[in-house]
């Protein structure tokens, strides 16, 4: 079967990577894909959101299935364009419709179905401009940090934790009078702060039974001691051990059984990833939030983990019989070290000739990679994720450290201290 993978980062490079492998898959897309990809596939300059273009793609190269890494095309609704049009609804999309893909797109959405479904989360409750008063009223409830959430996608920017009572509500006041986030926080969702340790766990569904795929925890902030500027991610780690003391058992209980059955039960028709956010609080786990997508860069500390053919589980995705497909995890450690242009999350700069990737050993995957002229060059903030893979974290992130001090860019920039907390 020809399949086209949807996206461009380090997650698309490992799903790609990982599909290249099944004997199930003939000929690989990527849209747009970066230098990475192009050695496992074939690169096609489409924009995920160009919906129409990537149909005539399909039919042109006679592509069965689409997986669809990032989120936007997701809200967007690519899977609803495939099932309307005849020519190419017979096509699997892994990734949910528009109204599963809002449970990313909503906070307030996914926050009410967690309701719905007694899934353990933080108290809150949303606002909007027409009831700001309720809201301070809300935030002089709560005890301190507040959490405010623009309920809209804010490119992972729409979440403020603030430490005192009249910042937070001139942050809420900037949020839904003065547009601080724009259409996406319209709306605001206000929490309990939740204390714990975070981690993310995966969830591959065809809308009735799942595959629960390594966890990892990934690493946010620019800075060594997680401390300076959000980023998309400088790290991640599988497996998380402190929460194989059973605290994965209960996620399964608690969290997984009842958002797949809630699912399946609301006609939700959910067939792709889940990633859930997750706060081990006490033992006890909390849901931060859901994604419809796969995790970058937990992506690529999660796929090589997974010893079956990611292509069968995707087939068991699209037929419904995900149930009867065998699914194998490797037992060992996953480390994955982002390396970024220098300035990263702010502004960097690009087309830096990368050098020293042939003597690699471990598992590089490309983020934001372009090749010109037969030369490797940067193409934005996150440039490759590198994952070691070996017995323990220790090794495995020794590994990825002995292969990231050999790839060479000008300005370059990694975290030294990935997986720090979990030693
Ligand atoms: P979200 O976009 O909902 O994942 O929030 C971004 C980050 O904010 C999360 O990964 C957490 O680190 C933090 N966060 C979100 N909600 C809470 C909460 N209720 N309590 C504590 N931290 C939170
Ligand atoms: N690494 C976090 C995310 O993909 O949202």
């Amino acid at each position: 079967m020809n399949v086209l993978v949807v996206g461009s980062g380090g997650r698309e490079h490992a799903l790609s990577w990982k599909l290249a492998q099944s004997e199930k898959v003939n000929d690989l897309f990527i849209a747009p894909g970066n230098a990475g990809t192009a050695d496992v596939g074939t690169n096609l300059s489409i924009h995920v959101n160009d919906f129409e273009a990537i149909k005539q793609a399909v039919l042109f190269h006679d592509i069965k299935m689409v997986v669809v890494g990032p989120e936007d095309p997701l809200v967007n609704g690519i899977r609803n364009f495939f099932e309307a049009d005849d020519e190419i609804s017979h096509v699997a999309v892994i990734g949910p419709n528009a109204m599963g893909a809002k449970l990313e797109g909503s906070k307030e959405y996914s926050k009410e179905f967690m309701m719905r479904h007694n899934i353990p989360t933080a108290k809150y409750a949303s606002f909007t401009a027409d009831n700001i008063s309720a809201g301070y009223k809300f935030l002089e409830s709560l005890k301190p940090p507040y959490v405010l959430k623009a309920d809209g996608l804010a490119a992972g920017k729409g979440v403020l934790i603030l430490e005192n009572l009249s910042i937070a509500k001139l942050e809420l006041e900037a949020m839904l009078s003065n547009a601080k986030f724009g259409e996406a926080s319209k709306k605001v969702v206000i929490e309990e702060f939740l204390t714990g340790i975070e981690l993310s766990v995966f969830v591959l569904t065809d809308g009735k039974s799942y595959k629960i795929l390594p966890e990892a925890k990934d690493y946010k902030r620019i800075g060594e001691g997680d401390i300076g500027l959000n980023t998309g991610g400088m790290g991640a780690i599988s497996p998380v051990l402190f929460a194989h003391d059973g605290f994965l058992d209960k996620v399964e209980e608690q969290v997984v059984k009842p958002t797949v059955d809630g699912l399946n039960k609301e006609g939700f028709d959910y067939k792709g990833f889940i990633f859930i956010g997750l706060m081990n609080q006490d033992g006890e786990p909390q849901v931060v939030e859901y994604n419809v997508r796969m995790g970058d860069p937990e992506t690529e500390a999660v796929i090589p983990r997974i010893k079956s053919d990611l292509m069968d589980l995707f087939e068991g995705v699209a037929e419904g019989n995900l149930k009867e497909k065998s699914f194998e995890i490797d037992s060992r450690t996953a480390s994955t070290v982002v390396m970024v242009s220098g300035g990263y999350p702010e502004a960097y700069e690009k087309n830096k000739e990368v050098t020293g990737l042939n003597n690699t050993e471990s598992l590089v995957f490309h983020a934001g990679t372009k090749i010109d002229d037969s030369k490797v060059l940067t193409n934005g903030g996150r440039v490759f994720a590198v994952t070691g893979m070996a017995e323990n974290q220790e090794e495995a992130l020794k590994a990825a450290y002995t292969d990231v001090q050999k790839i060479k860019f000008d300005k370059l920039n990694y975290r030294t201290d990935i997986g720090f907390d979990l030693k």
